[in-house]
């Protein structure tokens, strides 16, 4: 499947009540050749608005820092565990999660990435247990690298911090930024 088949189911699922209170769904976005693929946990404001993720603050501050760094944002590719916005941004239950992975399971089958970088605990958790891996906590997981086995080769896990966490605790900004150095 292509991307854009697979954001095309997306877009038209009813697979759960997230769906029912969407704007609209958001499936993700960047570069389809990208080594690198990032995973949030679900839009929020902005995102159900503009149908692209990581637009709000906490997708600035992600953007910028980035930046910062050397990596443009165009040249990775960004989604989410849920695709469509939760209401008042409350973590995906486990059944949405259960319901929506399998779209994330086809983009990263798709994408084939070199480096998958869950932000925050929801992804980190998900994209740990998917893998066999057990996950001890974001403070601790933070920049950590593990190697895994996956059907598309070797790939590294590198967890980060959640920049909306960042926003909330400006004291973290400085392993924020270490752990997407790891990155490069
Ligand atoms: N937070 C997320 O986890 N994902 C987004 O797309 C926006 C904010």
């Amino acid at each position: 499947m292509t991307l854009d088949e697979i954001a095309k189911m997306i877009r038209s699922c009813d697979k759960c009540p997230l769906s029912k209170e969407r704007t609209q769904a958001v499936p993700g976005d960047g570069n389809p050749k990208s080594r690198v693929v990032f995973i949030g946990e679900a839009p929020g404001f902005w995102e159900d608005k503009e149908g692209i993720p990581f637009v709000g603050r906490g997708g600035k501050l992600l953007t910028k820092k980035l930046e910062s760094i050397g990596i443009l944002r165009k040249d990775v590719f960004i989604t989410n565990i849920a695709k469509c916005r939760p209401p008042d941004n409350r973590r995906p239950t486990k059944e949405e999660v259960a319901l929506c992975t399998p779209y994330l399971n086809a983009q990263l089958e798709t994408l084939a990435p070199e480096i998958i970088v869950p932000l925050g605990a929801t992804s980190g958790e998900f994209i740990f247990k998917k893998y066999g891996l057990t996950w001890t906590g974001m403070l601790k997981e933070n920049g950590v690298e593990k190697r895994i086995n996956t059907i598309f080769g070797e790939v590294k896990i590198i967890p980060v911090i959640h920049p909306a966490a960042v926003l909330r605790n400006p004291h973290r900004t400085d392993m924020f930024v270490d752990a997407l150095k790891k990155l490069i």
